[in-house]
């Protein structure tokens, strides 16, 4: 049976380029996503952002949503290109007032806001000075993260400020499968990388100035492997390769970002390989420094599959899954243990609370003769997920939080609107909502903190 500790956060979701649409309304600027959905052959059919979910009108209808299903949190990001359309001072009171109407109409209804500042969508004029290879984009975040402090001080308190370097980074500036496109040597990423971090530093340092209620997190996703057995050996195996920092893999791990935010420090040559360890080398001094302004308040964990891993003779290695094993649509493996020992992992190392800011599936949904979207895979997903996270917590893990990626069907970046994520479907031609089967199931899971599981 599962079990949660009884303040648990039941939430959902979502990303601005992903759902908002409004690509050019009332003065937002354009972001790199918007250059590169419109630069043809980056994007599955060509398809865009540009009117999405419609959600820059529609959120009444989405918090109606959270309404329904009891969430009593909804993670949401703000599109630093309607805040500050160039990057700059350029503040547009119109990308406030969206803002505005949302955040009321959330607390109106008892639902808390959690801000994720960074989901991706540059100001491309920042871009067209380096992006994130250029230091002064971590200054300009710092400066727009300061401005919506002020703003909604009072009124929101759960701030993320990144989410997932490891796709900014390696498939924007690596293999050039997300925007800005580039495909930068490691050297290139890793400049990229060290001024995240040194943004995220910068920004919370801003964040605890404003108020001192703030709560500051960090979003990382990375390799989660677990162990095939409980045996001690395995378990030992199934860590190393966890935090393990190859040459060939080095971005796709949580150490990367959450040694250096999280324990000042970044990881060693015992985890890295030679080339990132003489890039860690050269990080410059004034970045080391600003690591202890970072330490997060509260970890964001996304997580949606792991590995398995067993001690071999020659040491840790991975187990190759057997045929014809579970997978979703998107062809990630269904790996519910990745829940349980993802969060234990990361609290042995880390000791800060955590949220599971993101997990959730991509089925092949469709609306079926009777007008309903029957999910059943989604409800077997999140069933099998949520009680290993019920396993993690009892074992110690310290996670206070579950967000559904996502709350809605919504534009997969490069992959366009071809994988369905949402617990509601979206009709993309009209905008129309339909709540799938799942959720009416994780309304129910909410309203009984887990107990209907
Ligand atoms: C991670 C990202 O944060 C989100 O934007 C994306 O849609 C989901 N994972 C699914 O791929």
């Amino acid at each position: 049976m599962a079990v949660f500790p009884k303040e648990f956060v039941w939430g959902a979701a979502t990303a601005a380029y992903q759902i908002e649409g409004g690509a050019v309304e009332d003065g937002k600027g354009r972001s790199i996503w918007d250059v590169f959905s419109h630069t043809p052959g980056c994007t599955y059919r060509g398809e865009t952002g540009d009117t999405a979910c419609d959600s820059y009108h529609r959120w009444r209808e989405d918090i109606e949503l959270l309404k329904s299903m009891h969430l009593k949190a909804y993670r949401f990001s703000v599109a630093w290109t309607r805040i500050a359309p160039t990057g700059g001072t350029d503040w547009n009171e119109k990308g406030f007032a969206y803002y505005d109407g949302l955040v009321n109409t959330l607390l109106e209804a008892g639902i808390e806001p959690y801000i994720t500042l960074y989901h991706w969508d540059l100001p491309q004029a920042l871009e067209e000075k380096g992006g994130w290879q250029n230091e002064d984009t971590a200054r300009a975040f710092a400066v727009y993260t300061a401005k919506m402090a002020e703003h909604f001080k009072g009124r929101v308190h759960q701030w993320f400020t990144f989410n997932e370097p490891a796709c900014i980074v390696k498939m924007g500036y690596g293999t050039g499968e997300h925007a800005p496109g580039l495909k930068l040597p490691l050297e290139g990423q890793f400049t990229c990388w060290q001024n995240i971090i040194y943004a995220h530093c910068l920004a919370a340092q801003e964040l605890r100035h404003t108020d001192a209620e703030n709560r500051v997190g960090f979003v990382s996703t990375g390799r989660i492997c677990y162990p095939v057995s409980e045996a001690k050996a395995d378990v030992d195996a199934a860590r190393a390769l966890t935090f393990a920092c190859p040459d060939e893999d080095w971005a796709f791990t949580h150490t990367m970002s959450l040694d250096p935010l999280c324990l000042g420090r970044w990881p060693g040559p015992d985890l890295c390989g030679p080339h990132l360890s003489a890039c860690i080398g050269a990080v410059p001094q004034y970045i080391n420094d600003a690591l202890s302004l970072g330490r997060p308040d509260m970890l964001g964990l996304n997580i949606y599959n792991a590995a398995p891993v067993q001690m071999g003779t020659n040491g840790p290695c991975y187990v190759e899954r057997p045929a014809g094993y579970a997978h979703t649509a998107m062809n990630w493996p269904v790996e519910p243990e990745s829940l349980n020992w993802g969060p234990r992992y990361i609290q042995e190392r880390y000791g800060l609370p955590m949220f599971i800011a993101e997990n959730g599936l991509s089925c092949t949904d469709k609306i079926y003769l009777d007008g309903k979207v029957h999910d059943v895979e989604r409800i077997d997903f999140l069933a099998r997920y949520l009680e290993k996270l019920s396993e993690g917590i009892q074992a110690g893990a310290d996670v206070r939080g579950y967000f559904h990626w996502s709350l809605l069907d919504n534009y997969e970046w490069h992959s366009g609107y071809r994988e369905r994520f949402g617990l509601v479907y979206v009709d993309y031609a009209s905008g129309r909502r339909i709540p799938k089967d799942s959720a009416f199931w994780y309304g129910e899971v909410a309203a009984t903190n887990g107990g209907s599981i």
